[in-house]
């Protein structure tokens, strides 16, 4: 594949990291074009406007025309309704945020020529297991988030089996850094903590405070997350 040739989408480009990711790619010279329903996300972190979209990818018509109109080559699919800790009381947001609106991009997009997707998708999938979380680990998702991830997962891998396009699979582990939502309660400790302290609260730890979690910086995650879109080695894992 030619890169620089390739038209490349980032769904959920209005957000924490796909404002990130979009921003990379756009400085490497690419056609890249952003969506976003700004649900979760904010229209000042989209550097390039004339290339962004408002578009809820839960609307089947308007995201397949979307779609034919753009026939992105590669997509970074990071759109999702990522309050894991809230996913068991909003199953529908989280399976319509995160299942419905993924299979509305990847179809029309197979059908447009998709050469590649990458995919957001979460430790979550591990659900409880002991860590440090590997690879080889078998997903044991414990709520529905982790669950919607993991049918998003295996959607790619069985149509990318049937279609032909190359996929990549990312699972970040709690992402912190500028462009974070401070006000999200429901995920990301390191933003809860953060928020709190900036409103003179006291940091509340659940349990005996001895459980152990996995914190990346997002400019350590971001350019891994790009790197992995376009080596060959990453495909298919
Ligand atoms: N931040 C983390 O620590 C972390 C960890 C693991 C996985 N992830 C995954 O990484 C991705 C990005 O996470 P983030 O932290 O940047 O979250 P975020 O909420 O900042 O970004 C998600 C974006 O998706 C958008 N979105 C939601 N529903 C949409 C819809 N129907 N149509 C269009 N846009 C929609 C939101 O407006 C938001 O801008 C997500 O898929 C998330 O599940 C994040």
């Amino acid at each position: 594949m030619s890169a620089k040739k390739s038209k490349i989408l980032v769904t959920g480009s209005a957000g924490f990291i796909g404002s990130h990711i979009y921003d990379l790619i756009f400085d490497m010279g690419y056609e890249v074009y952003g969506a976003d329903d700004l649900s979760g996300g904010f229209i000042r972190n989209v550097s390039q406007k004339k290339f962004f979209t408002k578009l809820d990818l839960r609307d089947r018509v308007k995201t397949a025309a979307y779609i034919e109109k753009i026939k992105p080559d590669i997509i970074f699919h990071l759109a999702a309704d990522a309050t894991e800790g809230r996913s068991q009381f909003t199953p529908f947001s989280a399976m319509d945020r995160n299942i419905v609106a993924y299979k509305n991009v990847l179809i029309p997009a197979i059908k447009h020529g998709l050469k590649k997707m990458i995919l957001t998708s979460s430790m979550s999938v591990y659900g409880a297991q002991q860590v440090p979380f590997k690879e080889s680990m078998m997903p044991q998702p414990e709520d529905i988030y982790g669950i919607s991830k993991m049918s998003m997962e295996q959607t790619t891998r069985v149509l990318a089996d049937v279609y032909g396009f190359e996929f990549v699979v990312i699972r970040p582990h709690n992402v912190y850094g500028p462009r974070q939502n401070l006000s999200d309660p429901y995920r990301n400790v390191v933003g809860i903590f953060i928020n709190s302290l900036l409103h003179g609260k006291n940091l509340y730890i659940y349990g005996d405070g001895m459980q152990k979690r996995a914190f990346s910086y997002i400019d350590d995650v971001a350019p891994a997350m790009v790197k992995a879109g376009f080596k060959k080695e990453c495909e298919g894992r």
